[in-house]
């Protein structure tokens, strides 16, 4: 472990404030707690000013220490005991956190730490020349079974090669993170075998109450169910004349001119190409996306959960209305 102290003067902001959509959300999230108890609010509260500035400075501590009512050492003695909290500028582009403990060193944490000494810097916590990216050594982080890995941001990048790494790293340093599929880089699906399914492989892959019919109240009444396969489920999200769909295609082209949709934080060109291809062009298509478009679109894309954790139908639905919206919402201009 390294020793955790704050980052040096010369590189400390005078003064740190939430801007006006991050200081909405911590007082929501100072509100969950009962009164008198705010202080639990501490983590939630470095964490948002960590992803607003890249890292937490003595300012930003001091200003949620005030917040909470915290004495300013107990909340320093928390940004500097929990290493996901970074205590100097990190790249403004990418922190690349390389897990070194033994499942992943077993497996070529060494290779990949060598690739970030050659294409970032030659030591940790050190920013690259422009700026952009930089890297540290961290310990386990959950994924040991697609070792060896990676975490930039929330996402984790899984079952590395350093000629992978490589990429993954390039496409951050042109701004396009965005585009690359988060989790396993060997076609691994999740956790599973890298050959398939080993259990459980005579069960339907998935059942839910709109596709599997109930049960027949009479068991001689009864009829077997179906099997339901992932294009059934895929099916609820295509409009009604899916089958009429060119190959690959999973919505209708909506009228209109496409929108920019690399405005939407977390879409960058490939994906935007990717999006356009599956049929989605505009952003009052995307706004008007019920949970079965989500899942048929996170299938495609094989980014599961990242288009309700980026919020893409909130964004969608301030930019359908135009930029100003947007700012409004997110008390930020669209990237
Ligand atoms: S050892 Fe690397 S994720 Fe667990």
């Amino acid at each position: 472990m390294s020793v955790r102290r704050l980052a040096e003067e010369s590189v400390q902001p005078e003064s740190f404030a939430f801007n006006a959509a991050n200081a909405a959300w911590a007082e929501k999230r100072m509100a969950l707690y009962p009164e008198g108890r705010q202080q639990s609010a501490v983590i939630p509260l470095l964490m948002r000013a960590q992803e607003q500035e890249g890292w937490v400075s003595r300012a930003a501590i001091e200003k949620v220490a005030e917040m909470l009512g915290m004495a300013r050492i107990r909340v320093l003695e928390v940004a500097t005991f929990y290493t996901q909290f970074q205590l100097q500028p990190v790249g403004t582009r990418a922190h690349v956190q390389v897990c070194g403990t033994t499942p992943c060193m077993l497996r070529g944490a060494e290779d990949l730490r060598a690739v970030c000494q050659r294409k970032i810097h030659q030591h940790p916590h050190e920013v690259n020349a422009d700026g952009t990216l930089s890297w540290e050594e961290v310990e386990c982080m959950g994924a040991c079974v697609n070792a060896p890995m990676v975490a930039i941001g929330r996402d984790t990048y899984e079952d590395l090669t350093p000629g992978r790494l490589e990429e993954i790293i390039d496409a951050f340093a042109a701004g396009e993170g965005a585009s690359v599929p988060a989790g396993p880089q060997n076609g691994r699906q999740f956790a599973m075998a890298i050959t398939g399914a080993t259990t459980l492989t005579d069960v339907p892959k998935r059942t839910s109450a709109k596709t599997a019919p109930a049960r027949a109240a009479t068991p001689e009444k009864a009829k077997p169910e179906p099997k339901v396969t992932d294009k059934a489920v895929n099916a609820e999200a295509k409009p009604a004349k899916a089958a009429e769909l060119p190959k690959g295609q999973l919505f209708a082209r909506p009228e209109g001119a496409p929108d920019d949709l690399k405005l939407i934080s977390g879409v960058g060109p490939v994906l935007e190409r990717k999006l356009n291809d599956f049929g989605v062009t505009r952003f009052d298509q995307i706004a008007a996306f019920k949970k079965a478009d989500i899942t048929a679109l996170d299938d495609g894309l094989s980014f599961k959960g990242r288009i309700e954790r980026d919020e893409w139908v909130k964004q969608a639905k301030a930019l359908a209305k135009g930029v100003d919206e947007y700012v409004r919402v997110f008390g930020k201009q669209p990237k």
